[in-house]
């Protein structure tokens, strides 16, 4: 028997305590979200990574959808994208996902990743080079956010001119906005890739990511119109949502960590490898995306029946103290390999070598030219954003020097 916690409605603001205090009490707990939603929620590292696996765990959406009114209180749950973005891997269990997954991971190739670090370095020294000693600004506005949707743009072939557009429906998309915000978001979002997408396959075939991928074929089959406006939603939110805010987090974590920034600005050759402390320690996915139990499913002493959303805090599991040493503690020397800040198992995270590339590329060319930059705000004044998804501040206000 377990009983239901209600997760506090500040629960955004400070979610370490609460995952360390259902964390000591089992791997797994019934809990009702902010919202409304009742969960199952995965805390454990070891049981998290169960629940990323299990084959009785599915990521249907079509078919487990219907469990976000059976089990919430907000009439508004179970709102399902406009179908035309909701038709992408993440959405999928194998053969459907296997099959997207495959065709996209020829044209996102390790090779055209590595081949974009030059152009990578040029967007953030860009960016860099417009700010100036003294200035007081806020890191997410004028730094983290505009290089990964720069770089996901190019990568999309889509002009960076509708960047500000982006970045206003995928925030709508991704946080508690009303039913009417997210579907308004959704439809526009939607209508512009649909544009998009038409237009490339129209052209002449050539050799960026996007022509790779709306012509690449796996033994004669290929994606069609829908797939395509869907796989690029994937790619446009998942790939600036994220690493806008291990950007941000990870400066934050350094600012109110001087010894520890201390280490990488004497020996910036470590800031490559002290990424994954960075994604262990505070990465910007908190709980991971819908799953739902197909079957019972046991997870350390409790069994989830079937039927039931099961959702993993990626966060929780990245600090279990039986993973981890001193887990709240910020550690760039640590080895904090084995993470699950990019999920595990068939659906992690595809755009994981461009995300440590690009972090590695921000934070070296920071600290390089801002080397004593510091926080211009008390760090408890600074608010979370309103989503139980994605883990990042709303501003990190710093001044330059
Ligand atoms: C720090 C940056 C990033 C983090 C922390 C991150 C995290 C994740 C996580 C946790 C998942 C799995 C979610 C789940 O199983 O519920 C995932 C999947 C995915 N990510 Fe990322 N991501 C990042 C950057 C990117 C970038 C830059 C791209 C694309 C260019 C990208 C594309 C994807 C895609 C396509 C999937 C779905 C894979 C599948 O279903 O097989 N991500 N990511």
């Amino acid at each position: 028997m377990t009983t239901l916690t209600q997760l506090p409605d500040d629960y955004v603001q400070n979610p370490h305590e609460v995952h360390d205090m259902l964390r000591a009490e089992g791997p797994v707990q019934e809990v009702r979200m902010p919202r409304g939603l009742k969960v199952w929620l995965v805390t454990r590292y070891d049981e998290a990574k169960i629940a990323l696996t299990d084959p009785r765990v599915s990521k249907n959406v079509v078919e487990g959808g219907r469990l976000m009114q059976v089990h919430s209180t907000d009439p508004a749950a179970g709102r399902v994208l406009d179908d035309s973005l909701a038709e992408h891997m993440l959405n999928m269990d194998p053969p459907h996902h296997t099959r997207l997954r495959k065709l996209v991971t020829k044209a996102f190739t390790a090779r055209r990743v590595e081949k974009m670090r030059p152009r990578v370095e040029e967007i953030s020294a860009e960016l860099i080079a417009r700010l100036n000693d003294g200035d007081v600004v806020d890191l997410l506005e004028v730094f983290a956010f505009p290089l990964p949707i720069t770089v996901i743009c190019e990568l999309l072939g889509i002009p960076i001119d509708n960047r500000d557009e982006f970045r206003e429906w995928s925030n709508q998309l991704l946080t508690f906005g009303t039913t009417e915000e997210v579907q308004a978001a959704g439809a526009a979002m939607a209508g512009f890739l649909y544009q998009h997408v038409t237009k490339v396959q129209a052209a002449e075939p050539d050799d960026t990511f996007f022509s790779a991928l709306v012509h690449a074929t796996d033994s004669g089959d290929s994606l069609s119109t829908e797939e395509l406006v869907s796989m690029a939603f994937l790619l446009l939110v998942a790939g600036h949502e994220t690493t806008v805010n291990l950007i941000g987090n990870a400066v934050f974590a350094l600012l109110n960590n001087p010894e520890q920034l201390q280490i990488l600005k004497d020996k910036p050759e470590l800031i490559p490898a002290s990424t994954e402390e960075f994604l262990r320690l505070e990465g910007p996915i908190n709980v991971a995306t819908f799953r739902y139990t197909k079957e019972p499913l046991e997870l350390g002493d409790v069994t989830v029946p079937a039927d039931e959303i099961l959702m993993v805090s990626l966060v929780a599991a990245n600090r279990d103290p039986e993973r981890y040493e001193n887990p709240d503690q910020l550690d760039v020397t640590r080895s904090a390999q084995g993470h699950v800040a990019f999920g595990h198992g068939i659906h992690f995270c595809l755009g994981a070598p461009l995300a440590r590339l690009e972090f590695d590329v921000a934070l070296t060319q920071l600290l390089a030219r801002f080397p004593n930059l510091t926080l211009a705000a008390e760090p408890e004044t600074l608010a979370w954003r309103d989503s139980t998804l994605i883990r990042g501040l709303h501003t990190l206000p710093v001044r330059l020097a």
